[in-house]
């Protein structure tokens, strides 16, 4: 498996403050997870394009753009081309996933694909070489601080299993704490998203560390 990577969700951060919110992870975090809701794709609005061009200039650390809106395929590049290194979109809204992951990669990026916790793997096995990023979703998207779903847990294993030595990151999202994230990368995740556990700590640079050695103990 690659190594643990985590990216701290800045839903659950301070939207009036978040330049100074991701400074407070960048010595720790590999990641800024930033996840764009359009209240059609998922009941919930959060922000889009310019906060995200924004956030590019100011962030000392690479942006993972989870994309919980309809019409990626007319979207998303976009937020590739304003610098994201790793831009994810939601199978189940893209009309083209072939085409939308490469436009991805030719604009620069890591191309993600996201599935609800419902949505099979297996129809998209076929698509993982097109792939850098595999994203399981262990909540329904749309709010953070919801309970981890262990009826995930067997995707996550067939997906690891089908990733093989791929270079190809399997990312988890939703309700990981430091007691869930041990059974995701015993599972064989290896890129963790956290909101709650991050910024919903006194410490959240702390609770980076905290997460990051819980799941270098579960690795398999
Ligand atoms: C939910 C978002 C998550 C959310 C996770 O739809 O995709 O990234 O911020 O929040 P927690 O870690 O609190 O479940
Ligand atoms: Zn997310």
């Amino acid at each position: 498996m690659g190594r643990v990577q985590i990216s701290p969700s800045i839903l659950s951060a301070d939207f009036a403050r978040l330049s100074e919110e991701v400074a407070v992870i960048a010595d720790t975090a590999d990641w800024v997870h930033v996840d764009v809701m359009d209240n059609h794709f998922v009941p919930n609005l959060t922000l889009g394009l310019p906060v995200v061009e924004a956030l590019q200039k100011s962030s000392a650390l690479p942006l993972d753009c989870h994309l919980m809106i309809e019409q990626p395929d007319r979207w998303a590049p976009a937020y590739a081309e304003a610098g994201a290194a790793s831009v994810t979109f939601h199978v189940e809204a893209a009309d083209a996933p072939i085409r939308l992951a490469r436009a991805l990669r030719s604009a620069g990026a890591r191309a993600g694909m996201a599935l609800k916790p419902a949505t099979s793997v297996e129809p998209y096995l076929d698509l993982l070489p097109e792939l850098d990023l595999l994203l399981l979703m262990t909540v329904e998207p749309g709010f953070g601080g919801q309970p981890f779903l262990d009826a995930v847990l067997p995707k996550i294993r067939r997906a690891k299993a089908a990733i093989g030595d791929f270079d190809i990151w399997l990312q988890v999202d939703g309700g990981i704490t430091a007691e869930t994230i041990e059974r995701c990368a015993e599972a064989g995740a290896d890129n963790f998203v956290a909101g709650t556990a991050v910024y919903g700590a006194d410490d959240p640079a702390a609770a980076i560390t905290a997460l990051r050695a819980a799941a270098e103990r579960s690795k398999p």
